[in-house]
């Protein structure tokens, strides 16, 4: 039997197209296709409804007043929100004035899986954003870049209807791929690939089996 080398993170880019089942983005950034079967995604969006009925889905306001097109909650001790004095984490959700709900361990046990499967052996997330996209919505390009942990990767779990993902690099410029992120589809991005820029196309119309018109994001942070 015989026993790998640990992973690291400079060895990712090189070590990725070894594997069927990792498409890689870039330097230490990958998607997992199928990395949640179709048999646990129920699962997982009964855990969700869960957080949900706890802080329901709203449209947040940018700094420059626009209303977004994505509609949005979090989990975790820490939730992301912006209005027009900015972004930011904060522990309390501002509809109820009450914390987050945590983040399901169902779901942060994936989101530690996916991390692994890339060599991030100690992703713990505490924080978890939330969005959902309707027919049209869309993510303008951005970096994640409001947390602290910049060691630690971004690891984002598409739900539902199909979406066009783009990414690029740290500087704005770089290339865009762009790939269809599928129901159960894991994206992990860290490392050289932790500030790359990233965003959503306009979802398309269509009719999910379990999600209906629409699709979910789960982005997992450590802030
Ligand atoms: C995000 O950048 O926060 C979400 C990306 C996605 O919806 O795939
Ligand atoms: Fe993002």
């Amino acid at each position: 039997m015989g026993v790998e080398p640990p992973v690291t993170t400079a060895d990712l880019f090189r070590s990725l197209p070894d594997s069927p089942d990792i498409l890689p983005l870039g330097p230490g950034a990958a998607v997992l296709p199928g990395f949640v079967r179709a048999a646990d995604i129920a699962e997982c969006l009964a855990a969700l409804s869960g957080v949900l009925r706890q802080a329901p889905l709203r449209h947040m306001v940018t700094p420059g007043g626009h209303r977004m097109t994505v509609a949005m909650s979090n989990c975790g001790t820490w939730g992301w929100t912006s209005d027009l004095q900015g972004y930011r984490y904060s522990r309390t959700d501002p509809v109820s004035g009450s914390p987050w709900p945590p983040i399901p361990p169902l779901l942060a046990g994936i989101a530690e899986r996916a991390a692994n499967r890339l060599g991030y052996d100690s992703f713990r997330p505490d924080a978890c954003l939330i969005n959902r996209y309707r027919p049209g919505a869309k993510l303008s390009l951005h970096q994640d870049r409001d947390e602290h942990s910049l060691d630690q990767p971004i690891v984002s779990l598409s739900l539902g209807l199909p979406a066009r993902f783009r990414f690029g690099g740290a500087d704005r410029r770089a290339r865009l791929r762009q790939t269809v992120l599928e129901s159960g589809d894991v994206v992990v991005w860290g490392g050289a690939s932790r500030l790359a820029y990233h965003g959503v196309l306009p979802l398309e119309d269509g009719l999910h089996p379990l999600t209906g018109a629409c699709r979910l994001n789960l982005s997992f942070r450590r802030t």
